[in-house]
């Protein structure tokens, strides 16, 4: 007979006894910060599906920067909006591009962060698709390279990380050669491996203008229905060189956070997307839900799932609120 002898509710007492017997500390030292670099001087425009989010330039990207790194959040990642997107999404490695002079413009700052760059054509391409289009199909092994050239020119901006989000066969591979090839034998990356095809990247595609002109992501994204493939997606990624492996969208697949967490002994990135973030602040502007306490209930969640690394648009949030008790 357990009861009377076992009682669960001792350690629940008081929050000195919750605190020393808590499994999960969330903590925002493997937090990354989402930012969006358009062209430009001076512009700063708040995405409206996602309250305190901006779609800025350069300079006041520099400044966020600054304010992040204040806040203790080690890392952000950059998504560049171009001036002219095409077919190719040729300015996706141009050397002046938006994302490569925010690189440089961070690096000249001497800013202590770890500067990760999302490698995919959709902001750059005219259709919206993550690569080219041959006969109405994203066509895999074309973008390739053209994946390749853009990780490389980030590279050469001076990047710390490149992050493909592209869901193309082969990419990490192809991303690893190009880079050794030219003395970036260093870089990591850290390939967003199990990303789902998801209704919960809808804020984004507004702040990113990149929403796909005709059909959609089925036939490259995963479907929300697998588990099995998201380790085998893993496996893959691993076995061509990648080295953070990331799995997209976090709240909707924390059972897929956990079963990676549990097969690969790699660092685990979690995207806490835009979606996420929107559900959240929509229902918090309204008063239906206490946006504090919900934003601390969902990151330790994903943390607990497993994900050490946890791409956020509430990271500066957070920092705040836990820094202040
Ligand atoms: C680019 C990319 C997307 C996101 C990250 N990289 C959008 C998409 O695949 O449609 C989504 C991030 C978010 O929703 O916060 N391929």
């Amino acid at each position: 007979m357990t009861f009377p002898v076992q009682r669960p509710r001792r350690l629940r007492r008081t929050e000195a006894l919750r605190g020393m017997t808590r499994e999960t500390r969330l903590s925002t030292s493997g937090f990354v910060y989402p930012m969006f670099v358009g062209p430009g001087k001076a512009t700063r425009v708040e995405i409206s599906s996602m309250p305190g989010v901006y779609q800025q330039s350069v300079d006041h990207m520099l400044e966020e920067c600054r304010e992040v790194e204040g806040l203790g959040i080690p890392g952000v990642i950059l998504f560049g909006i171009p001036e002219h997107k095409d077919e190719r999404g040729s300015e996706a490695s141009s050397p002046s591009g938006v994302v490569q002079r925010a690189i440089e413009a961070i690096r000249r700052a001497k800013l202590n962060l770890v500067v990760i760059t999302d490698v995919c054509l959709c902001e750059y391409t005219s259709h919206g698709h993550c690569g080219v289009i041959e006969n109405g199909e994203v066509a895999n092994d074309p973008t390739l390279e053209l994946l390749a050239e853009e990780a490389l020119s980030h590279a050469r901006a001076g990047a710390d990380m490149v992050a493909p989000s592209d869901m193309m066969d082969g990419r990490v591979a192809a991303i690893r050669q190009a880079l050794d090839a030219h003395g970036f034998s260093q870089l990591p990356i850290f390939s967003y491996a199990a990303k789902y095809c998801s209704g919960f990247y809808g804020p984004f595609r507004e702040a990113a203008q990149s929403a796909p002109q005709f059909g959609d992501r089925r036939s490259y994204q995963m479907d929300p229905a697998n588990a099995r493939e998201a380790l085998h997606e893993v496996a893959l990624d691993l076995e061509e060189g990648a080295d953070i492996i990331m799995v997209k969208p976090a709240l909707p697949y924390l059972d897929i956070i956990r079963q990676v967490r549990d097969r690969f002994d790699v660092p685990v990135g979690a995207y806490n997307v835009s979606g996420e973030y929107a559900m959240v602040k929509a229902a918090a502007r309204n008063g239906w839900l206490e946006e504090k306490r919900i934003v601390l209930e969902v990151l330790t969640s994903i943390q607990r799932a497993g994900a050490e690394i946890v791409l956020t648009y509430h990271a500066k949030d957070v920092a705040r609120w836990t820094k202040a008790c």
